[in-house]
Formats: C-alpha cells, structure tokens, sequence
C-alpha cells in the first residue's frame, strides 16, 4: 500500500518524461472526445523508470477499469482468452514483460487487439473449425525492456509507441522530495540532490535509495536527513557519487583489466563477473552507455576514457 502511495495517479502529477506525456495526453484526451478506446500503446524501456505507473496512469485518466498481467503469467492461449472476455468496453488490459508471451499466446493477441475480435478453434482434425468471439474495444498496453525484443507483428498493433527516458538529476530530486514527503520524513534539499545524483536516473532506485538513507539517519542520526547523513548512508550502500554500484565497478574493473581494454562481448563479461547477460544488457548497460561509460563497438564493448578516469586507472594508449 505504501508502494502503491508513492505512484502519482494524474499526469499532472507524474514528473519527467515530457515527451511521453505530452503524447498521451493529446490521444487520451482524443479517446475521450470521440467516446473510444484509447489505441493500444506499448512502453518500452530500462526498468524502474514509470511503465507500471504510466498504465495506471492512463486508465486512471481514461476513466476506465485496469487489468494488469504479465507475459509469462499467461500460460495458454485460454488464460488470455479469460482476461479478453472478462474486459468492460474501453478498459486497459496491461501486460508487462510482453515480450514473454508465449508464441501461441501471442497469436491470440493479433485479432484481439486488430478487430477486437477472438478466434476459437472447435473441435479436431479434419471437422476442426473456428468461430470468431466479439470483444468489447479495449486498450492494450505493452511494457517491455526493449521494443526490438518483440516480434514484428506485435509491435506493428500497437499504435502508440512511446520510449521512456532516464530522469534528470532535478526530476529525481523532485521525485524524492515528494516521497519524503509522503513518508512524513524530514530531509534537506542537498541530501534529495544527492540521493537523485547517485539513483542512475531512475525513480525506483531514487526512491529505494530514500528508504535507506532514512534507516541510516534514524539509526545513526536524530532522524532528519542532512547531507552528511545521505552521503555516508550511500557510502555505506556502495553507491559511488555517479550512482554506479559493487556490479558495475567489477563490470568496468573486468573490461579494463582482465580484457586489458579490448572489445569484449556481453557473454564473455557476464561469465567473468558471474552476472545474467540479461540483466547486464537491460539493467546495467543502458545507464553506463547513458552517461557515457560505456560504447557499444561491432567488436564488442569497451570502457570509455571517462570510466578510467572516474575508477582512478590511466588510461590506455588507443
Ligand atoms: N514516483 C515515481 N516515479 C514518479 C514520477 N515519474 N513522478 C512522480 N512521482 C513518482
């Protein structure tokens, strides 16, 4: 519940991501003028950045009811043949991780989101028929890590496609200072710049960096977050003034040293540091690109000049 408290529930009151807003805002509003369901949307990008509360967000706003699922909680075709038939006309259905649907799965997808229509197979073999079930209109929205994870034909039904960004350092202040406040939690605004400096342009870890900052100040201070207190909780944390943690150094120790700072592949870091190449690819990568740590090269990855200089190591002759 404390969780759910945190999520803005407008878009008005939801900071950042001006782009993706200020769409949505235009089709929602549309949607509504002509009494129709919002085309379906699909979000995509790092984790912890708003997908989840963007989609509460949008039925909210729509005024409509919102299911939420995800692709890998779909097992068979009749599980979403469930939650499409149990749909009211105009509600949001959310599925998050989409690009985990089971191909099957998937399939059902097309003619729902297409002609809000569902094709049910009756019977086997050569008397096998299908008979085609209305749907009310509904409103899909997708979230996943990266658009390029799903398949053409799912992607090409979504009309809206919308790319959430890494906050800025303000945004991530703000963002804190409105959790302090909800948590009835006092803190000055240099420690919110610095918790919003050291969250990776991210609002979940911005606001999971604020919870331990403040466990830190009640413990060790009289509960009132200075900037001394954040800086030394955050130390304790292992999270460096740029944000990166424990994984990220070992990844950027692991390509300068042990690969002397030659292009390496994602497989070849992920087995050295023990780490999924999944989570490297969607977690850890896209931030160390962001602020420009790390480049993406046909040969493989390689360390920037600036995360030499930043970790403290020369800098190698190229
Ligand atoms: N809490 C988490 N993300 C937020 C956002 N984008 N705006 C306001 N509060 C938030």
């Amino acid at each position: 519940a404390i969780e759910l408290s945190l999520r803005p529930r407008y878009l008005a009151e939801y900071i950042g991501q001006s782009k993706a807003k200020e769409n949505l805002k235009i089709y929602i509003d549309a949607a509504k003028l002509r009494k129709e369901a919002l085309d379906h949307v699909l979000l995509y990008g790092p984790p912890g950045l708003g997908k989840t509360t963007l989609s509460n967000i949008i039925a909210n706003e729509l005024g409509v009811n919102l299911r939420t699922t995800s692709g890998p909680a779909i097992e068979r075709p009749g599980d979403l043949a469930a939650l499409l038939t149990n749909l009211q006309e105009g509600d949001v259905l959310f599925i998050d991780e989409i690009h985990r649907l089971h191909r099957t799965v998937e399939e059902v997808l097309y003619p729902a989101m297409e002609d809000y229509a569902l094709d049910i197979m009756i019977g086997k073999g050569p008397s096998a028929r299908s008979v085609r079930l209305d749907l009310p209109p509904f409103t899909l929205i997708g979230a996943t890590t990266r658009a390029g994870l799903l398949s053409a034909p799912l992607r090409d039904r979504f009309g809206v496609i919308s790319r959430l960004e890494f906050y800025t350092v303000d945004e991530l202040a703000y963002i804190v200072s409105r959790s302090a406040e909800i948590f009835d939690i006092s803190i000055i605004g240099e420690a919110s710049m610095e918790i919003a400096m050291r969250a990776r342009g991210t609002p979940r870890i911005a606001n999971r960096l604020l919870k331990r900052v403040r466990d830190f100040a009640q413990v060790r201070g009289d509960g009132i977050i200075t900037h001394e207190i954040a800086i030394a909780a955050l130390e304790l944390q292992q999270v460096d003034p740029m944000g990166l943690d424990s994984i990220d150094h070992k990844m950027l120790l692991a390509m300068m040293t042990t690969f002397a700072g030659r292009p390496v592949g994602l497989d070849t870091i992920a087995a050295s540091i023990g780490e999924e190449s999944q989570t490297i690819e969607d977690v850890y990568e896209p931030y160390l690109m962001q602020i420009g740590f790390l480049q993406r090269t046909p040969r493989g990855r390689v360390a920037t000049d600036q995360a030499y200089k930043h970790l403290g190591l020369p800098v190698p002759e190229r």
